[in-house]
């Protein structure tokens, strides 16, 4: 029986460290979801070497429903009976706008599919595949759907404003989130969905903010990787629904 987790957004940024972390941390083969699997394997083949021997490299957009399905049907044949002990669905962007003028109708549309619609559409194909297992290096016993929101996305926690088209999308994701684990929870699933708030990345995302952010605040994309990796081995059935930062403190929605 091997292990099997999935990585949407693999290619780069955050999805990327996720990946080659447990890639090393991991027995696990993972199926990566990329919007350009060609060139994706070119970049991922520098650092992985022979670790993308257990990758397999599955081309989705999360803005197009037909490739999320065509993905699932693949990686459902793939499986087999096994399960996708883990998905990690990290695709995102941001327009960063200051002031609500600033909100440009196509910029704002592209951040609701991207990231509001896309995870929403990969639970509809995918949370089907995800389910628990045994004991394994690095994983919970539970299956675990993960979505990377953002703190930003908590309307409790809006003390600033801004960013309107980025917090709204993350809060449509974060309820989103909370529905789903009511319907894992009624379908007797053996799994959980939560969101995840990575903190402050050194990314291509964060590149403009960077450095407005106190430098041990700002990670590195593999000590983010590593925080959230930590939180999701601990997580249990009773963490279904819960939106939790990288250091594994529940944040209010
Ligand atoms: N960086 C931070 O400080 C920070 C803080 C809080 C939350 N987050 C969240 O963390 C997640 C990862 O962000 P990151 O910082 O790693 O950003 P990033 O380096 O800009 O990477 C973004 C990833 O999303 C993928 N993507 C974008 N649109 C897509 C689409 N339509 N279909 C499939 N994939 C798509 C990109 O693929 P391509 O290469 O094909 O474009 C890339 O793999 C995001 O959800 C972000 O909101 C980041």
């Amino acid at each position: 029986m091997s292990c099997n987790v999935m990585v949407i957004g693999a290619n780069r940024g955050l999805g990327f460290a996720l990946t080659k972390r447990m890639i090393n941390t991991t027995p696990c083969n993972i199926i990566a979801g990329v919007r350009d699997p060609s060139k994706a394997r070119e970049s991922m083949t520098a650092s992985l070497g022979s670790g993308m021997d257990r990758i397999m490299m599955l081309p989705i957009d999360v803005t197009n429903e037909e490739t999320i399905e065509k993905a699932a049907n693949v990686a459902s044949s793939s499986l087999g009976s096994e399960p996708l002990r883990l998905l990690l669905h990290c695709p995102g962007i941001l327009h960063a706008e200051k002031s609500i003028k600033q909100c440009h109708y196509e910029d704002v549309l592209e951040t609701y599919k991207v990231n509001a619609m896309g995870p929403l559409f990969v639970a509809k194909h995918f949370y089907s595949l995800v389910a628990g297992g045994q004991p394994t290096k690095g994983l919970p016993d539970v299956g675990v759907f993960a979505t990377i929101s953002a703190r930003t996305g908590s309307i409790a926690d809006n003390e600033l404003g801004g960013w309107y088209s980025y917090r709204s999308s993350k809060a449509a994701l974060n309820q989103s989130i909370r529905s789903l684990a009511h319907e894992l929870k009624y379908r007797k699933m053996d799994s959980i969905a939560v969101a995840l708030h990575p903190g402050t990345v050194k990314t291509d995302l964060s590149r403009e903010f960077q450095k407005n952010v106190k430098p041990e605040k700002l990670f590195s994309p593999d000590q983010s990787a590593g925080y959230l990796l930590e939180v999701i081995e601990k997580l249990k059935h009773a963490d279904n629904g819960g939106f939790f930062a990288y250091d594994g403190n529940r944040i209010p929605y």
